[in-house]
């Protein structure tokens, strides 16, 4: 049973700036809600029920949000807006949120090293705090990988395949399929450029990691963009363990970016049964 996962979100942000010098990225909304809280319903949907959540000291208004705000349900109560209090109670029903301060943003496999007491000896999974997927029926994407990992007991990442022209931008896997979806990994690069590229399967926002990370963790060196890439460590991981990957049916939305974040909130609104009329016609007559 994996119960923990560990939410990376201390990053600057900087492809969002000037929106995130005072807001976090991961709190910027796709209609109502912050992307983050999307990646904890995911989390929780999968049994998840410890989540660690990396911030920095810039970024307080990630723990306010997921903390209990008694003078808004009291405001809520009062005015009879019962639905809202209903919504705003279930944000972190059934989960215990802790959270880490990263001290300097040394990049994603930095902020893991954050988990360590967190995690203790047991197998865990990573979300991006700013990346939204959603699978294509009502399992959560990360219950695909559990199912993975429950079977391999072995690390899983999630896998999707990315046009060559766009592979710099990602964790790139070279990898023996096993199956139309399964893949055992047999090399990990960060944002490679075209030409270097082994593959066009990009690491997606979600993995299931063991403990053994964390080892990888203290031997890996700064990498790309000077920063400690959980990629890396992944690699190194590699020479004494098998790890998976997994094809992940359904899509991803990363907020992070101008493009992406509008594309987003465009199909999240398309798909709302209170808004999508109304878009639809603005739409057709812009
Ligand atoms: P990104 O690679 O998108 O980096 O991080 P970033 O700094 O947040 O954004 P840009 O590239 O400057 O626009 C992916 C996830 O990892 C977290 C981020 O918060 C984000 O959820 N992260 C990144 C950390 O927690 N710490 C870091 O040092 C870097």
């Amino acid at each position: 049973m994996l119960r923990k996962a560990i939410i990376p979100a201390a990053g600057i942000g900087t492809r969002m700036l000037p929106a995130t010098k005072a807001v976090p990225k991961e709190l910027i909304p796709v209609l109502d809600k912050p992307v983050i809280q999307y990646v904890v319903e995911e989390a929780r949907a999968a049994g998840i029920r410890d989540i660690l959540i990396v911030i920095n000291k810039d970024k307080p208004a990630i723990r306010d949000h997921f903390r209990k705000k008694e003078s808004l349900e009291l405001f809520l109560e009062e005015k009879n807006k019962l639905e809202t209090l209903e919504n705003i109670r279930n944000i972190n029903r059934g989960l215990q949120i802790e959270y880490a301060f990263q001290e300097e943003m040394n990049g994603l496999g930095d902020a893991i090293r954050y988990g360590r007491d967190f995690v203790g000896d047991e197998a865990f999974a990573v979300l991006l705090g700013d990346t939204i997927l959603r699978s294509g029926n009502s399992d959560p994407v990360l219950g695909q990988l559990i199912e993975v990992f429950e079977e391999k007991q072995a690390a899983v990442v999630a896998l999707e395949e990315v046009p060559g022209a766009i592979v710099h931008r990602y964790g790139v896997i070279d990898g023996r399929a096993l199956t139309d979806r399964l893949f055992e990994i047999n090399g990990l690069i960060e944002k490679p450029s075209v030409d270097d590229a082994p593959s066009n399967l990009a690491i997606a926002s979600r993995y299931i990691l063991t403990p053994d990370i964390f080892t990888a963790l203290e031997k890996t060196s700064r990498g790309y963009n000077n920063e400690i890439q959980l990629t890396d460590a992944m690699s190194l991981l590699l020479q004494k363990q098998a790890i998976y990957g997994w094809r992940f049916e359904g899509q991803r939305f990363d907020v992070g970016n101008k493009l992406g974040f509008i594309k987003t909130n465009l199909l999240f609104g398309l798909e709302d049964p209170g808004l999508k009329e109304e878009l639809k016609k603005w739409i057709r007559e812009l």
